[in-house]
C-alpha cells in the first residue's frame, strides 16, 4: 500500500450506488481506504454528483473522444496514474479494458457483477435468471482479467428468487448485497488479506473457490 490507507480509483459509468456505498464505508472507518478519484466515462453519470459532494476529484474521460480502444485505456491509465492508487475499483464502469491494461495492474483491479458468477458473465443478467427460471441469483466480487467476468471471484452473496420478482426488483434486491460485498472485498484488499497465485485466490491464507458454483 502507498499509505496507511489504500488509495483508491474508482471508476463508473452511471447511478453509482455502489460507489456511494464505498465512499459511506471510508467515511465511517469500516474499512482502511480512501478514494483518490472517481472517473466516469460518461459525463452525465450522477456518481459524479455524489463524488462531488464527499469532495472527491472527479474526471470524466469520454470515449467517444478516442479513435481506439487501446488509446482509450492508455489516457484512463495515464489519468490512473497521476492518483498513485492502489486498487482499481469497476463499480458499474460500462466499458471494457484491453489485455494491456489490465496486465499493467495485475491482481489490482476488482470489479462488481451482478450474478453468481462463473453463471450469467455479460449483461442482463436479471432478466436471464429470471427466464432461466433459478431459484437463487445474487452478486460477486472478482478480480479482474482479461477474460470478461471471468476473473477469480474474491467473494460472492446470494438472495433467494421469489416467483414474484421481476428483473427490477431483483436489480434492487442485488443492489443491496453489493452495497454489502464490495466494501467488504476492499477492507480485505487494504488490511492485506488476499492474494492471488496461479489465478487462484486466497483469503487469510485459505483458497476461495466458487468454480463449481452451480
Ligand atoms: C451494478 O449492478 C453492478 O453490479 C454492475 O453495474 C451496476 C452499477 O450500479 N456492474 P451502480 O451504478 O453502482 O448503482
Amino acid at each position: 500500500m502507498t499509505g496507511s490507507k489504500a488509495a483508491l480509483a474508482v471508476l463508473i459509468s452511471g447511478h453509482g450506488s455502489n460507489l456511494q456505498a464505498i465512499i459511506d464505508s471510508c467515511n465511517k472507518g469500516e474499512i482502511a481506504a480512501s478514494i483518490r478519484c472517481v472517473i466516469s466515462n460518461e459525463a452525465k453519470a450522477y456518481g459524479l454528483q455524489r463524488a462531488q459532494q464527499a469532495n472527491i476529484p472527479t474526471n470524466v474521460l469520454s470515449h467517444t473522444e478516442f479513435s481506439d480502444r487501446k488509446l482509450f485505456d492508455d489516457a484512463l491509465a495515464n489519468l490512473i496514474d497521476g492518483y498513485n492508487v492502489d486498487l482499481i475499483v469497476l463499480a458499474g464502469f460500462m466499458r471494457i479494458l484491453g489485455a494491456d491494461f489490465i496486465k499493467r495492474y495485475e491482481h489490482r483491479i476488482i470489479n462488481i457483477h451482478p450474478s453468481l458468477l462463473p453463471k450469467y458473465k455479460g449483461l442482463d443478467t436479471h432478466a436471464r435468471v429470471l427466464s432461466a427460471g433459478d431459484k437463487i441469483h445474487g452478486a460477486s466480487v472478482h478480480f479482474v482479467t482479461a477474460d470478461l467476468d471471468g476473473g477469480p471471484v474474491i467473494t460472492q452473496e446470494s438472495i433467494p428468487v421469489e416467483s414474484s420478482d421481476t428483473a427490477e426488483t431483483l436489480q434492487q434486491k442485488v443492489h443491496r448485497i453489493e452495497h454489502e460485498i464490495l466494501p467488504r472485498t476492499i477492507g480485505w484488499f487494504a488490511d492485506n488479506r488476499l492474494r492471488v497465485v496461479d489465478g487462484k485466490v486466497f483469503l487469510d491464507g485459505k483458497l476461495i473457490d466458487y468454480t463449481n458454483h452451480s
